[in-house]
């Protein structure tokens, strides 16, 4: 069999080094790809957006099955360009990928099934916006979340703490700061408590979870400093304990597949709840329509199934016969990122200590990183590895994945030294 996986970052690479031990699968490509990823697949010099292009090189290469990693493509409608043309792929349709590209779309989705969320209202012009944002905090409440509505590379949320930054934050999205994707905004509750990543595939007859993970969003130690892509994860969430499973199971999953159904969206990918523990209750903050990078990394670092035969009967309907296989061993993966992100970074510093990493037995995926002139691998992006192990416990894995960090070193490289230390307290009963 042959694989085609779109995108360039550290999901991607996990994606492939999973696709990679699939017995069944002969070739691998990666459009783009990425240094790392081109040890385990043939780099493509296609972009995500180029989706006809993309269909052209599936089409001549006898792909059996496109993996898309990002978003952007999705809503873009990469789906309905390759199904028109007969050829396989994972992932939704434009229409069903609004759930992600409109949060707007996905709170209306979730109010009509009854889907546990943040209280939220809509808004296409800034004075009634701002006249709510004022009453919300002349009520009472402590915090508004603003949102603007659609695809803004992670930027387009704030937790606002106060009036003031809320009202900047909304003048700014009317302002044009995220172009179209803020010409509406949903000003929502903010909720308080722990969150939580879960995936779940569905072919829109069934829903099969994948096991759970946790993101580490902030840039520093502690959950301090601005929010990023994801600065580390961990696999399970010991924050999903039973019962907030099931609730997820019962409250969440179920009555999105019946409106996946109800709606008749053509749903045969993953769906990432964004989920927030609120006093042991699921309420979900957002969908989306991918894998979420970093969390893929340790999860696909626990499956030890046929990955490709999973994510193939997914594409095809056949869900239901598919068959996951998991260890119960946790994994960690830690994001070594470029000195300076989120904010400005500089980039083409030489990375060394790669194969010392991989000796110790972690797994090196690559986000940010390309070849300099003399075929050495260099920092390329903002998030550069996410170095990964999985161990007996989660203190095993923690350990593992940091002794491989302390082999690696670029200039200004960082990471974050308390990955996992959350779910450490969990298992030990603290309160967080
Ligand atoms: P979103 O893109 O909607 O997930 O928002 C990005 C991040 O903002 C989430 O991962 C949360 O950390 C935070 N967030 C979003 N919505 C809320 C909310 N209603 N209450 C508290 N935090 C939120
Ligand atoms: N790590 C969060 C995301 O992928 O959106």
């Amino acid at each position: 069999m042959n694989v085609l996986v779109v995108g360039s970052g550290g999901r991607e690479h996990a994606l492939v080094w999973q696709l990679k031990k699939s017995p069944e699968v002969e070739q691998i490509w990666c459009a783009p790809g990425n240094a790392g990823i081109a040890a385990d697949a043939e780099c493509v010099a296609i972009k995500v957006d180029e989706l006809e292009k993309l269909a052209d090189f599936a089409e001549t290469h006898n792909v059996d099955l496109t993996v898309v990693g990002p978003e952007a493509p999705l809503c873009d409608g990469i789906v309905n360009v390759f199904r028109t043309r007969k050829l396989p792929i994972f992932g939704p349709d434009r229409r069903a990928a609004q759930l992600e590209g409109s949060k707007d779309f996905a709170k209306q989705f979730m109010n009509k099934y009854h889907i546990p969320t943040a209280r939220a209202a809509a808004f296409t012009a800034e004075a009634p916006a701002a006249e709510y944002i004022r009453n919300e905090f002349a009520n009472g409440e402590k915090s508004v979340v603003v949102k603007a509505d659609g695809l803004a590379a992670g930027k387009g949320v704030l937790v606002a703490p106060d009036e003031k930054s809320a009202l900047d934050f909304l003048h700014e999205c009317f302002a044009g700061a995220f172009g179209e994707s803020g010409a509406k905004v949903l000003i929502e509750e903010c909720l308080v408590g722990e969150e939580a990543s879960i995936f779940a595939l569905t072919d829109g007859k069934t829903i099969v979870p994948l096991v759970s993970s946790q993101d580490h969003k902030r840039v520093f130690d502690h959950d301090e400093g601005p929010n990023t892509g994801g600065m580390g994860a961990y696999s399970p969430a010991p924050v999903v304990t039973a019962a907030v499973w099931r609730d997820i199971e019962n409250e969440v999953l179920k009555p999105f597949l019946e409106g996946v159904q109800s709606e008749d969206l053509d749903y045969r990918g993953v769906i990432f709840v964004g989920i927030m523990v609120c006093d042991g209750r699921p309420k979900v903050l957002e969908f989306n329509v991918r894998f979420g990078d970093p969390e893929i990394q340790p999860v696909m670092r626990r499956f030890d199934g046929d990955w490709f035969d999973v994510l193939l009967k997914t594409s095809e309907g056949k869900l239901a016969e598919a068959d996951l296989v998991w260890s119960d061993d946790p994994a960690v993966s830690v994001v070594m990122a470029s000195g300076g992100y989120p904010g400005k970074y500089t980039k083409g510093h030489v990375i060394s200590g790669l194969r010392e990493a991989a000796a110790t037995g972690a797994v090196v995926f690559h986000a940010g990183t390309s070849f300099n002139q003399d075929g050495a691998v260099v920092n390329a992006g903002g998030r550069v590895l996410g170095v990964s192990a999985r161990g007996k416990t989660i203190e095993e894995a923690i350990k593992g994945a940091y002794a491989a960090v302390a082999k690696i070193s670029f200039d200004g490289g960082f990471c974050r030294s308390d990955i996992g230390a959350k779910a450490l307290k969990h298992l030990k009963g603290d309160n967080i």
